[in-house]
């Protein structure tokens, strides 16, 4: 059987797992990929780093131009993650006549363009399944698929990060910290968290899943967004109180008025399959015109799961699929208009509203009255006695929760309660998901 030596480019969670998968399974992807795999070379920071793989022949080194420069190598697999050298190393692959398997979303959502473009140009594939939904085929779902349709909506949990976390604090009371320290030391979470619980790498999944879906270019910047690390364990406890759990969804909804995206953490309604999606899972709800409501679902981070993804990656390049999906595909296509982007003003949904007022009389009507000035009608409203002991006046929490709703109606009301001198600002907004 024929050889391809294949170079890896990094060796932390992903790598280690594609690493083991390639040496493991030799026998598995050769009969699947048509030729035997050689992973020639592996490159790291640290050479004196201890492994979770036992590498045989397979040579360690520091220096990625040899890699970049063995002509023998015809694959190249990027698992540093972030964009620097990341970028530059995967454009050096391209221009050197290599096909790139990548796990890097944020790469993607950021340079997407101009690699895609290197790529064309020296007609090489470049494969991402691993880059969202970590062992979920959403890419291949969405691109081959699924391509009959037009997608109208999709609401997903992509990172096993924060759902991880968000579980952790929902069903055993964990403290935040301790649910993120946990999430890292299983190898879910960046190499900076902040990219995970700040939204950022929802928001970079999703907009790789809009080239995908929507033929969208949409940049990272476009995407509003808002993650876990400003959420109270009161609003998780309040959502529970009224039926819901707290996501951190991407949602994508295509209308006449054009593409609704944003990423925040969400009431999702108890019982519905998003609301199940626990610990690392994710799971990506996509609407198609033709094909209807679909759900896909796994383990979305961590290394096996993520591995199989840049493994299949991988076979597909090697067989040769990769290249026509990719040339057939066209996406960050540098002639791509502008996305359309739903106005602020036509986004509608149902909101979760959390007050601190002062506990006096006409407090509440005094809310009511502003929600009713800008069209807002409530659904249901949550305060719990204080008690007697409690001293009159003191700050007590009010949860309210509306109907379907104009975001810039909510965002205007909220502006003119946080200013009355019974309220305690700011108050919270959580968007609602059905
Ligand atoms: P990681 O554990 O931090 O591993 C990064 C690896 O890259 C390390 O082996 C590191 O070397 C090496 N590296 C970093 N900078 C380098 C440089 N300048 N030159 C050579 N090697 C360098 O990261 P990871 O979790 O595997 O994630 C890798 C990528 O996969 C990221 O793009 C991430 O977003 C994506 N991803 C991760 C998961 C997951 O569950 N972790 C899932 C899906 C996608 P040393 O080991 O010597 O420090
Ligand atoms: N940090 C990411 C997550 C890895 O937690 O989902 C998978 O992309």
């Amino acid at each position: 059987m024929q050889r391809v030596a294949v170079g890896l480019l990094g060796l932390g969670t992903v790598g280690t797992g594609v690493a083991r998968l390639l040496l493991d399974e030799a026998d598995r992807i050769a009969r699947r990929s048509g030729r035997r795999l050689d992973l020639k070379w592996v490159v790291v920071r640290d050479l004196d780093k201890p492994r979770g793989v036992a590498l045989g022949s397979t040579k360690v080194v520091t220096d990625p131009r040899r890699v970049l420069e063995d002509p023998e190598v015809e694959v190249v697999v990027e698992t540093i993650g972030g964009t620097d050298p990341a970028l530059s190393l995967v454009l050096d692959a391209l221009a050197a006549g290599k096909d790139v398997v990548t796990a890097n979303k944020a790469l993607l959502a950021e340079h997407g363009t101009t690699i895609f473009a290197h790529a064309r140009r020296a007609g090489r594939a470049v494969a991402f399944e691993a880059s969202v939904g970590g062992g979920i085929p959403i890419i291949h779902a969405l691109g081959v698929a699924l391509a009959a349709n037009q997608v109208h909506s999709l609401a997903a949990i992509v990172n096993g990060t924060c759902n991880f976390i968000l579980t952790a604090m929902t069903r055993e009371a964990t403290p935040y910290a301790s649910a993120l320290r946990k999430a890292q030391a299983l190898g879910y979470a960046e190499a900076d968290p902040t990219l995970d619980v700040d939204g950022t790498d929802t928001a970079h999944k999703l907009a790789v899943l809009s080239q995908l879906a929507f033929e969208a270019n949409v940049t990272t910047d476009q995407i509003p967004r808002e993650g876990i690390d400003r959420l109270h364990t009161a609003d998780i406890r309040y959502a529970g109180e009224l039926g819901y759990v707290v996501k951190l969804l991407a949602l994508a909804k295509l209308s006449e008025y054009g593409l609704e995206l944003r990423v925040a953490p969400t009431l999702v309604k108890k019982g519905t399959p998003l609301a199940d999606v626990s610990g690392p899972y994710n799971a990506i709800r996509v609407v198609g015109d033709a094909v209807g409501d679909t759900l896909f679902y796994g383990r979305g981070a961590g290394m096996m799961p993520t591995a199989s993804a840049v493994v299949g990656d991988l076979i597909d390049v090697i067989s040769g699929r990769a290249r026509v999906t990719f040339r057939t595909l066209d996406l960050w296509s540098e002639t791509s208009p502008p996305p359309k982007l739903t106005p602020p003003n036509r986004v509608r949904s149902r909101y979760y509203l959390r007050f601190t007022i002062a506990d006096r009389p006409g407090v509440l009507a005094a809310l009511a009255r502003v929600l009713g000035a800008h069209e807002i009608s409530i659904a249901s409203v949550i305060q719990h006695d204080p008690g007697d002991d409690a001293p009159a006046g003191s700050p007590v929490p009010l949860v309210i929760m509306t109907h379907l709703a104009a975001e810039a109606s909510v965002r205007a009301a909220l502006a003119e309660i946080d200013g009355l001198d019974v309220v305690h600002a700011p108050s919270v907004c959580l968007g609602v998901e059905e």
